[in-house]
């Protein structure tokens, strides 16, 4: 008999902190959606008290969402708790998330107080998130820098207070998996009341031991994982969902299984990193472009004479279709429609009219059209309601000649014309797109990369603006990168001049 791991997605609470990966309501609940049909148990839908838009974003996942428990996450602080309860008032099952920093660095530097005192409170946010919801999950911050038998303490008073789950982070990514998996065993042993409620891991990324992490705490008794898609998070990120749950279910002797429907991890692993702009590198496990590429010879042969030769996982098992269609300028609207479904994006309408128009534009550029670029069309339709918007750009450059850029904006339905030169072409269209705009901004990051292979191929172009002390993520495709350069520049702007 297999015992149950419970996955507790976090992509749209963790994953969303990272700078330049937010999303918007709409964008969330399309991914909530996705992850309820991947089969995860619970959705961390946000930090409510931090931002209006996440409130709303908790309101309105809770709404659309039926099977999965919502959870949002608080400090230990009433006013967030109430928040938080308010935020979940639509959600057919509801989980408050609450906790509190209990290593020596976050109880002497970050709360200038006393092991003693982060133990009342501990137990006081338990109790007083007890008044809204029955169910209730404690997180230890920093547990995997926590001394051990003061963690079994601060875990066994909160379960009096009565919480149902208790997360055990390794906030800093800072522990061993042997380590990891002994303060799990050793809170199994040694905690009052621990067979009553479930332990959960969250473990980040820092020192690429995440996983490793993981698993070594599932095999010492915590039943619940806690992970983002494509592991994205805070700095090197998270326990990513679909190295945990192909580890179980490639690994059958350890007896743990979890709900996910596996086919699903391709598409929404996709469909996370197209809303969110944040490349899968290629040699990511698992839904990596690479994963399943073999290139050598002897892999090669070996692979046609038997897949099981060098393959541990079948493709088709986490949803990568093999005989994909190849979509170019002859497909028709269907074949688009069908192949952004399979990526997990369902356009219809207006939306899909725009798709299809700008998938025409590429397929006459560029002879095949992939995964990735379909995505990218998927997304095409979000920015027709910008406020600034990229009416033409000509350049002229070259070896010996300074370059120089033509551009016209539309703003608000209003056309602008400016032209400058620069020391490429790239730093002449900015310096033309600056001359209208006249705000004090400054490129901090610019980042171009080719999406697949070929010289006909897309560019992406991520980019951070700083303006008024913010900085601000843009970015966009296009065959041409001069011209991806300068959209993304104005997918950034269209992000602050907004406020
Ligand atoms: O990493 C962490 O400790 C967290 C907690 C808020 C659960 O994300
Ligand atoms: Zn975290």
């Amino acid at each position: 008999m297999s015992d149950r791991l419970f996955i507790f997605d976090t992509t749209l609470r963790d994953g969303e902190q990272v700078p330049g990966c937010q999303l918007n309501t709409v964008e969330k609940v399309e991914v909530a959606k996705r992850l309820e049909e991947l089969g995860v148990d619970v959705i961390e839908a946000g930090f409510p008290v931090s931002s209006p838009g996440d409130f709303n974003s908790v309101v309105e996942i809770s709404k659309a969402v039926t099977w999965p428990v919502i959870c949002a996450l608080t400090r230990a602080v009433e006013n967030d708790i109430r928040v938080a309860a308010e935020s979940l008032q639509y959600a057919k099952r509801k989980r408050i998330h609450t906790g509190i920093g209990t290593s020596d660095p976050h109880i002497r530097y970050k709360f200038n107080s006393t092991r003693e005192e982060i133990l009342e409170r501990a137990v006081a946010c338990v109790a007083y998130a007890k008044k809204y919801v029955e169910d209730v999950q404690f997180y230890a911050e920093d547990a995997g820098r926590t001394d051990n038998e003061y963690l079994a303490r601060v875990v066994e008073a909160v379960i009096k207070a009565g919480a149902t789950v208790i997360n055990i982070p390794d906030t800093t990514g800072y522990c061993l998996p042997q380590d990891f998996g002994a303060k799990i065993r050793y809170l199994m042993e040694n905690v009052k009341g621990i067979d009553k409620v479930t332990i959960a891991t969250h473990c980040h990324n820092d020192l690429g031991m995440a996983t490793a992490n993981t698993v070594s705490g599932v095999l010492n008794g915590a039943r619940q994982a806690e992970v983002t898609i494509n592991g994205i998070g805070e700095r090197a990120g998270n326990t990513s969902l679909e190295e945990v749950v192909m580890t179980f279910k490639s690994h059958k002797e350890l007896g743990i299984e979890t709900n996910i429907n596996s086919t699903k991890i391709c598409g929404i692993s996709r469909l996370v990193s197209s809303l969110m702009n944040m490349p899968v590198q290629p040699n990511k496990a698992i839904v990596g472009r690479n994963a399943f590429a073999h290139s050598s010879g002897i892999h090669q042969d070996g692979v046609l004479k038997n897949r099981e030769s060098y393959e541990i996982i079948d493709p088709k098992d986490v949803g990568l279709d093999e005989n994909s269609i190849v979509l170019t300028a002859r497909s028709g609207r269907a074949a688009l429609k069908h192949r952004m479904h399979v990526l997990g994006v369902d356009l219809t309408g207006e939306a899909l009219d725009k798709a299809y128009e700008a998938f025409l534009r590429l397929a006459d550029s560029k002879k095949e059209i992939n995964d990735d670029d379909v995505l990218m069309l998927a997304g095409e339709h979000r920015k027709s309601s910008r406020r600034l918007k990229l009416d033409y750009l000509q350049v002229t450059s070259g070896v010996g000649v300074k370059s120089v850029a033509a551009v016209g904006l539309n703003i608000a339905g209003e056309k602008f014309e400016a032209s400058a030169t620069g020391n490429g072409p790239v730093d002449a269209a900015i310096t033309a797109i600056k001359q209208i705009i006249r705000r004090q901004m400054q490129l901090k990051e610019f980042l171009i990369q080719a999406m697949s292979r070929g010289s006909n191929d897309m560019g992406k172009v991520h980019m951070t603006v700083e303006y008024d002390g913010n900085n601000y993520y843009g970015f966009s495709a296009n065959t041409d990168i001069v011209a991806a350069s300068a959209e993304a520049f104005i997918d950034a702007i269209n992000k602050f001049s907004e406020l």
